[in-house]
């Protein structure tokens, strides 16, 4: 038997689950649904939904993987026996994988070519009309998507080659810091900007007439999308740690790093919009329209655009590795392959997953074919499965084994170990019982259509 891998330290697997978590979500979708639904009252919901549901749950994937030092298809098999329905949990979090990273890789690739046109200097010498088809046109080449999503899911590849603490964690220390001063930089020039007193106001100021059940609901399903949860990705890199290392503590970091980002990503995003006198409600072409478009009108626009659209390639990039890493480690724990043969087949197999998506809007075949018999484009059907179904489902899962069906000596002994927060116990494990599998059952009754 080959000896698990382990972080090189502490910090190494923070950085790493940060990086995990701090991703598109953040700085794309947070933005724009914090937008769609009016700002205030849904940052306090989903603030609530962050800490209450997704912190618990992170804790316990964390302590899952930690206790049986194995991804998620052994760790359940480990944990609740051969040939035990549990072990579909694991199965659940390596489909989700699939879902998730085939057309996460799509919207890196526009954030690629953003860079790629902002760096040539071919964003700010734009008129402001010619945002929208500049967008249009992109999603619907064939070549350009086909073309990033190649080029990406090579450099997520070449990184899990590296190996847990060589490549992930390497990395991670290197693209962190510098995704952090990125943000420093552009929040700075927020901060000056005429439009950032109204964006104060939109992010904190309470109007509870904008608070809806439909927006609460897509707030618990963001958390657990921004945290990464519900796919065994934070199990997988807690099966990299020590028994002395610190679950409790090290979630707390990340949680908080996470939030404070997507938050941050906001107040970068809402200034300059207002700024502009742009509207907030502006949907998934906030990032790739109605951003660049300021950017070309305004002052130091050409220097700031590479470095926005660079952040987004960095923080997806990290998200990604997570992603890649769940199935490598799979197929290498229950195949004992090597993590070359790993890499190369999980990255393969992800890419082809993801070729329908890259088409989405260049073909009738994976467009609006699809679109006419199930109402959404292929890109779109896989967001929706994942963020509404298979990561609460993985969650729920997540969640009734740790706090039903764990052995309490190892389930105690295990959250103790490593840490000083000790009386956080019986708070995490009541949350997990009850308010983690009501909320998240709400969802699922609201996709449905029943509330
Ligand atoms: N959290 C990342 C983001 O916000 C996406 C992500 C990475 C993810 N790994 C995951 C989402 C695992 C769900 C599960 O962009």
């Amino acid at each position: 038997m080959e000896q698990r891998a382990h972080w090189g330290s502490r910090l190494g697997f923070v950085l790493a689950a940060a990086g995990s978590a701090i991703g598109l979500g953040n700085i794309w979708k947070f933005p724009y649904i914090t937008g769609e639904n009016g700002g205030g009252a849904f940052v306090l919901v989903y603030l609530l939904c962050v800490f209450l549901v997704g912190l618990p749950v992170m804790v316990a994937e964390i302590l899952i993987g930690r206790t049986t030092q194995s991804s998620p298809v052994r760790a359940f098999r480990k944990l609740a026996g051969e040939g035990s329905n549990w072990i579909s949990m694991g199965w659940l979090g390596v489909a989700s994988a699939f879902v998730i990273l085939s057309y996460y890789s799509i919207v890196a690739g526009w954030s690629l070519h953003y860079t790629y046109l902002s760096l040539t200097g071919n964003i700010v010498t734009l008129d402001p009309a010619e945002f929208e088809p500049l967008f249009g046109s992109v999603f619907a080449s064939p070549t350009l998507n086909l073309g990033w999503h190649t080029v990406f899911i090579v450099l997520t590849m070449a990184v899990v080659l590296g190996g847990v603490s060589k490549g992930v964690e390497r990395w991670s220390r290197i693209l962190m810091p510098l995704l952090l001063t990125m943000m420093l930089i552009l929040l700075v020039k927020g901060a000056t900007l005429s439009g950032f007193g109204e964006a104060v106001d939109f992010m904190f100021g309470f109007r509870t007439d904008k608070l809806t059940a439909a927006g609460a609901l897509e707030a618990l399903g963001h958390a657990f999308f921004s945290l990464s949860l519900g796919m065994g990705a934070m199990l997988t890199y807690g099966s990299y740690l020590r028994k002395d290392d610190d679950i409790m503590s090290a979630s707390i970091i990340i949680t908080v790093l996470d939030t404070g980002i997507a938050i941050a990503a906001s107040m970068i995003l809402f200034p300059i919009l207002f700024t502009q006198s742009m509207q907030a409600a502006q949907g998934p072409g906030l990032v790739f329209i109605s951003i660049p478009m300021a950017f070309a009108q305004m002052p130091g626009g050409g220097f700031l655009a590479p470095i926005f659209f660079g952040l987004l390639v960095f923080a997806a990039l990290t998200s990604a590795i997570s992603m890649l890493e769940v199935v490598t480690s799979s197929f290498i724990d229950g195949k004992n392959w090597t993590r070359k043969k790993a890499t190369l087949l999980a990255g393969g197999l992800i890419f082809v997953v993801g070729i329908p998506s890259a088409l989405s809007g260049g073909t009738a075949l994976f467009g609006t074919n699809i679109e006419n018999v199930i109402g959404m484009n292929w890109f779109d059907s896989f967001d929706y499965l994942a963020t509404n179904w298979m990561l609460p489902l993985g969650g729920l899962g997540i969640a009734i084994y740790t706090a039903w069906r764990m052995d309490e000596a190892i389930r105690h002994d295990h959250f103790l170990a490593g840490t000083k927060l000790q009386t956080f116990y019986k708070a995490w494990l009541l949350l997990l019982k009850f308010l983690v599998p009501v909320c998240i059952v709400l969802v699922f009754l609201h996709a449905i259509g029943l509330i």
